[in-house]
């Protein structure tokens, strides 16, 4: 029987609009379940929403709905998110499912039972908007702690789970499993407010006639289920009716615990506190993870909708694809941080890492391999061979981004550096070996050259998979290989606990043929425009300066070029380095140019500069560019604007 993984996000209130935290919660999940499937695990990935309580109860009431309907019509956004991000859970759970309704029940009826809950007449300061109750010393300036907002002094009969009585068994689990909360920051933090404060117990019910949308109380029918310890048995109940494996579960094996709850910072205590404390007092083990990861800011701000800057990542993978999406949510900022998201940020990873480190060696390889061998790799010489630096240095990165440690403390960011290594090796060793020249007098080595390159890609295509799958599938096909997934799925135990497909040596067969396919990640116009120079000297290592990077006098006369007098000039709004300029070209023309950060709109009214007149428009931030300002970029990294040394009328050509 294989090894079991089970990982969760949260279950999203059913009300929001998807944004960039859910997907980075649940892309995080899906990294993990990726992973886990491709090294043979049984995989059980669950996401879902949270639907019941009196935001939903309110919103579908101003819609005229019934509070059911309402969630069947939001819930579809998630589903469809999911889908576009390539989200691979294996169930959707949602709290009105009447599986997951009746084990709230269950659950609740044996702690009633075991004396676990008690019923008490309750004062306290009561949060409408977040459905909780705080007491007097909590409010800050009379207002609720979390969302600031006003609170409502209520008395009332309710239900309470008597949490308190498990502070000092929660205090010793986490000492005792260091990795039970992670990152180590959050442990400390819920272990400093365990150890220095006096738990309360948890008010797990709400009066019908206050909130009517909710679980029923089993043992009282006036009341129904607070929302928090409805949400959080999910996890749970979804073992009992969504996991896969029916005939195990009729025997009574199920999937409980969860390997890792991945949660966002701010739901770590309801995880933490709340839901031990639950799991403790039914006796049900713990999981074995609670993982809480920081949040986006958008460009150094708080996101919000009165902001109107919350991420849509629909759109963000509109414009600039899934994987570059997935990649940079991981890549930018290490998991357990808190990250600020920016368009420039992104454009800049897809140009530098993924359009020129990687897209630029896979496009390099393929084009030597189907000059020098018309496209067929033969294996050489054993790749591991202890002779060679840079096969050492690969083992070593690829070894690295394999760590059991690294994966279970969901080190995503020094995965990826491991990964990255690799890359730049590979670029590196292209740029010193020069297959061009071995191409010419040493065709043995160069055989041994493009089967380490082959392998060594190989090796990042495999590790890539878990956080860029399409990406990844398209490079292994690139290399002759059918299916990474379907291939690791077939493949049996390697030498490592790792399937053989990780095996350094494995190969399908001794001769592949490779296959040319598009470009992985086609550069970004707007950093281009910014970065010009720079740009183009990362583009030319290797092969292409040396033999492809030349073009003839009639390509380089295709491009037309003219003097463009600047008439008027202003900055782009939300944007630090775009300036939209109206230019007289001989036409009036509009040009986007990322040189906000050098130049003041005001000091380029009038001046004479260098444009390309004839590519195609582009859209930057939402406004067209008909056209390009020629810049050159200092040693400093500074634009400076191409200007023509006498005076020439606007809309001369340059030849
Ligand atoms: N329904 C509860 C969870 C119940 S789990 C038993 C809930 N739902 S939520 O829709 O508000 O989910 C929010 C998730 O998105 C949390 O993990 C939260 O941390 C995450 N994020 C919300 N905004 C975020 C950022 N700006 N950045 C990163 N993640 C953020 O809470």
């Amino acid at each position: 029987m294989n090894k079991r993984f089970y990982v969760t996000t949260p279950i999203y209130y059913v009300n929001d609009i998807p944004h960039i935290g859910h997907a980075y919660t649940t892309i995080a999940a899906d990294i993990l379940a990726r992973y886990h499937r491709l090294i043979g695990y049984d995989v059980f990935f669950l996401t879902g929403t949270d639907e019941h309580g009196q935001k939903v109860e309110k919103a579908a009431a101003e819609k005229g709905r019934s509070p059911k309907e309402h969630a069947d019509m939001l819930v579809e956004n998630f589903k469809a998110i999911w889908n576009r991000l390539n989200i691979t859970n294996d169930a959707f759970i949602r709290t009105t499912d009447i599986n997951h309704v009746k084990t709230v029940q269950g659950i609740l009826q044996m702690l009633w039972d075991k004396g676990e809950i008690e019923k008490r007449s309750y004062a306290g300061w009561y949060c409408m908007p977040d459905e909780r109750f705080w007491t007097e010393k909590d409010l800050v300036d009379g207002n609720c702690p979390d969302c600031g907002r006003a609170v409502e002094h209520i008395r009332e009969e309710n239900y309470f789970f008597i949490m308190s009585k498990y502070q000092q068994s929660l205090i010793s689990h986490i000492e005792k499993n260091p990795t039970f909360i992670l990152p180590e920051t959050r442990r400390n933090e819920v272990l400093g407010f365990l150890k220095n404060n006096v738990l309360g117990d948890l008010c797990i019910s709400r009066p019908k006639q206050r909130l009517a949308w909710g679980i029923p109380i089993p043992f009282d029918d006036s009341f129904v289920t607070y929302v928090w310890f409805d949400a959080l048995v999910n996890y749970f109940s979804a073992t009992r009716y969504l996991a896969p494996g029916a005939e195990m579960a009729r025997r009574g094996d199920f999937w409980w615990p969860a390997q890792h709850h991945i949660v966002g910072k701010d739901i770590l205590t309801t995880h933490a506190v709340y839901w031990s404390a639950m799991l403790m007092a039914l006796n049900f083990p713990l999981p074995d993870n609670i993982f809480a990861h920081g949040w986006w800011t958008i460009e150094g701000r708080k996101m919000s909708k009165s902001i109107g800057n919350v991420v849509d990542p629909n759109a963000i993978a509109d414009r600039y694809g899934v994987d570059a999406f997935r990649y940079f949510l991981f890549r930018d900022v290490p998991f357990g941080h808190d990250g600020d998201f920016s368009e420039d940020a992104l454009v800049h990873r897809i140009n530098t890492d993924l359009a020129n480190d990687l897209g630029n060696l896979l496009s390099r390889f393929i084009t030597m391999t189907e000059k020098y061998f018309s496209g067929s790799i033969e294996k050489t010489v054993p790749y591991g061979r202890l002779d060679s630096a840079f096969t050492r240095q690969c083992v070593a990165s690829f070894t690295a981004a394999h760590r059991r440690d690294a994966w279970s403390r969901l080190q995503f960011h020094s995965i990826l550096d491991h990964i990255w290594d690799m890359v730049r090796a590979a670029n590196n060793h292209i740029a010193q070996t020069e297959p061009w020249k071995l191409a010419k007098h040493e065709p043995a080595r160069l055989k041994e050259v493009m089967f380490d390159l082959w392998n060594t890609l190989r090796l990042t295509a495999l590790s890539l998979y878990p956080f860029i799958p399409l990406t990844a599938e398209k490079i292994w096909k690139q290399l002759g290989l059918k299916s990474l997934a379907e291939e690791a799925g077939n493949s049996g135990a390697g030498n490592s606990d790792l399937p053989q497909i990780f095996d350094i040596e494995w190969t399908p067969v001794y001769v592949l043929q490779t296959s040319k396919g598009a470009q992985l990640f086609p550069r970004i116009e707007k950093e281009k425009k910014m970065n010009r120079e720079t740009d183009a000297t990362i583009e030319a290592p290797g092969l292409e300066k040396e033999e492809t990077n030349l073009i003839s006098l009639k390509d380089f006369a295709r491009a037309e070029l003219r003097i463009g007098k600047v008439v008027s000039a202003e900055r782009v709004k939300k944007s630090e380095k775009l300036l939209c300029l109206q230019v007289d070209t001989g036409t009036m023309r509009q040009i986007v140019a990322g040189i906000g950060k050098t130049y003041a709109p005001e000091n380029l009214i009038g001046r004479k500069i260098v444009v390309v007149t004839n590519l195609q428009p582009a859209k930057l931030m939402g406004i067209e560019s008909q056209g390009m300002l020629l810049a050159a970029t200092g040693a400093d990294g500074v634009p400076v604007i191409l200007m023509p040394e006498k005076d020439v009328e606007a809309g001369a050509r340059i030849k």
